[in-house]
């Protein structure tokens, strides 16, 4: 969702948060906006739409504050304007706001009834308000009795005239890391914004108030006592969060995942013995071999990660696994113990629904165990044990390197319970050891492709409908595939489990009808084949994702994309890969923003 960084120091405040707006315009780019402590005065600029504007509105000003606070917007409260825009001010503070206020009609009310006048339609302008009206000459202390006062969730960063030396931050339920620099200070909703001043991070937690001089911080708890927060070495290093030289984040995080894969999985296994290994806690080691259920929670991509999750682990580890959508799963009459696992899978580590699914589940006895991308992220915090995927900060707002880590934690997982069960034995362990070990080479195979891919959505970009189909372990891919065409090119596309088809799809089909199908070969290959041919049978387009070598799918499809062979369970990192390569090229080259799509924020900080 929305995206904040605060700055103080001796550098310029504007150049440092512009840089850190920069990166993390991925959590919103509807407007944006920068507060500074200019000579004393608190100083606004803000711009609506991409953060651009902002920048080119910023040239007007020589300012040479070295304290202030920055906001790119994903709206919740009022449209995207010039006035819902952040920072937002009252008096002599100045607030940005990342979250959502539940109660802030009634504390408006009041707040009006004492006088105050709004400005915007956001909730953020209660928070400034309710923050002004108790201050006494304390700007931390009006912060901690303002947000007692609150419903929902919130980052917040708020700024004083009266306290120029100072930057406030508070949190519930919406991240802020602090960045711990050398006679400088930073906060940001996520790290790759200050990346290039610290690699030293806190990560606040859950009703934290922070408060931020250039050469110290102090962190009170929710209760407002002072509190001790360990710092936390980041290894992601500045480049990673750069485009080094392709056009797009998504592009160059296509073209990671051999790498993240083999970062994913170094040091998880050892091939002579076939024996796999997890840094997890030892409670969550007893507590695997008691569990008989497992439970698989996740939103969006991360979700299709889980569906695949469930296919190794019923086939490796012949353990049931349901795996449900974080934001249904978390309203249902759910039947969990302390013999039932749930897994949560989330790249960001704050997606609220899934957060809240973890929350609800502790307190029914189940261990938590997520598979989640950034360290020190509140899932990662929240949950018994955290095996981390190492896919490196991934900017672009669809989902790619996310997921095939994702999927290489599974996998390992899945061959670790099996083994613990005492199902696996050495040698197939170590087979399909290998056959992961393999699969970024395979990758780079299929990543080679990328001219003819671009050819193939050259022809079929202006189709105004997909229909992606698979069977089995490629039904997730099917999801996937469709999923990330409509994210960034805007075309209607529907991912359906192929045996489905008959039962209602069959009905779009038509000689305008691309259809995407995943055919590789395996145990449902042929199955696959019947469906490309009623396809066909229909004057259907067929574009088949199909494995190296296969003699027969190329003369009865119109294009096939091809693969190298690989096992069933593994063939999920190629086939998606094919479809995340399709997809960037049909929003390429309809000329839409790859990294930011329209209404689309990377992290989902709100239910
Ligand atoms: C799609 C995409 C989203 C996320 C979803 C969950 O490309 O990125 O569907 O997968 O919002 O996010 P995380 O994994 O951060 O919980």
């Amino acid at each position: 969702m929305c995206g904040i960084v605060g700055f103080i120091g001796d550098s310029s405040a504007s150049s440092v948060i512009m840089d850190g707006l920069t990166r993390l315009e991925y959590r919103g780019y509807d407007s944006a906006g920068i507060s500074l402590l200019e000579k004393g005065k608190i100083e606004i600029v803000r711009s609506v739409g991409k953060l651009v504007n902002l920048q080119e509105s910023i040239k007007e000003y020589d300012f040479t504050a070295t304290a202030g606070i920055g906001h790119t917007r994903w709206a919740t409260h009022g449209k995207p304007s010039f006035v819902n825009a952040h920072p937002h001010k009252s008096n002599s503070l100045s607030i940005v706001h990342n979250g959502i206020i539940e109660n802030y009609l009634s504390l408006k009310e009041e707040l009006m009834g004492k006088g105050y006048e709004f400005h915007s339609e956001t909730d953020t302008e209660v928070i400034a308000h309710l923050i002004d009206v108790s201050y006494d000459g304390d700007l931390k202390g009006a912060v901690q009795g303002a947000v007692k006062r609150l419903e929902g969730s919130y980052a917040i960063a708020v700024i004083s005239e009266k306290e120029p030396d100072k930057l406030v931050f508070a949190r519930k339920d919406s991240p802020l890391v602090i960045g711990v620099g050398n006679g400088e200070m930073m906060a940001a909703s996520d790290i790759p914004a200050v990346l290039s001043r610290t690699r030293n991070f806190v990560f606040l937690e859950e009703g934290d108030v922070a408060v931020l001089t250039k050469d110290s911080y102090e962190i009170y708890d929710e209760n407002g006592i002072l509190a001790e927060r360990e710092i936390k070495r980041i290894d992601w290093n500045p480049v990673m969060a750069e485009k080094s030289g392709y056009r797009h984040f998504m592009q160059k995080e296509i073209f990671e995942q051999p790498r993240s894969i083999i970062d994913t999985i170094r040091g998880k296994y050892r091939l002579e013995t076939g024996d796999v290994y997890l840094d997890i806690t030892d409670e969550m080691r007893d507590s695997l071999e008691k569990i008989d259920r497992i439970v698989i929670v996740a939103c969006g991509t991360s979700w299709h990660a889980g569906l695949i999750g469930k296919f190794y682990l019923e086939r490796f580890a012949k353990l049931p696994v349901e795996v449900d959508i974080a934001s249904e799963f978390r309203y249902r009459d759910l039947v969990m113990n302390e013999r039932v696992l749930l897994i949560t899978i989330s790249q960001s580590g704050e997606t609220a629904d899934t957060l809240s699914a973890l929350r609800i589940v502790k307190k029914m006895g189940s261990s938590v165990l997520s598979i989640c991308n950034v360290v020190g992220s509140t899932i990662a915090r929240e949950s018994h044990s955290v095996i981390y995927t190492h896919a490196g900060p991934e900017i672009g707002v669809a989902s790619t390197k996310a997921f095939t880590t994702q999927l290489a934690s599974l996998f390992v997982f899945a061959l670790y319970m099996a083994r613990i069960r005492g199902l696996m034995g050495e040698d197939q362990a170590r087979k399909y050891i290998e056959e992961l070990i393999a699969i970024p080479e395979k990758l780079e195979k299929v990543l080679s492709q990328d001219d003819d891919i671009e050819e193939l959505a050259k022809t079929y970009k202006d189709s105004k409908d997909f229909l992606y189909l698979g069977r089995n372990v490629n039904y997730p891919i099917a999801l996937e595939g469709a999923l990330k065409l409509k994210e960034i090119s805007y075309i209607h596309a529907e991912g359906y489990p192929a045996g489905e088809m008959k039962h209602g799809p069959i009905a779009l089909i038509d000689k305008d009808l691309p259809v995407f199908v995943i055919a590789v070969k395996g145990s449902v290959y042929e199955k696959a084949v019947s469906n490309i041919e009623e396809v066909k049978a229909r004057d259907g387009i067929v574009i088949a994702v199909c494995t190296e070598g296969d003699k027969n799918l190329p003369k009865i499809c119109d294009h096939v994309i091809t693969v190298p062979e690989s096992c069933e369970e593994l063939s999920v990192f190629l086939t998606v890969t094919a479809t995340q390569i399709f997809a960037y090229h049909c929003a390429n080259l309809l000329g839409l923003d790859v990294d930011q799509p329209r209404n689309l924020a990377k992290s989902v900080t709100v239910e």
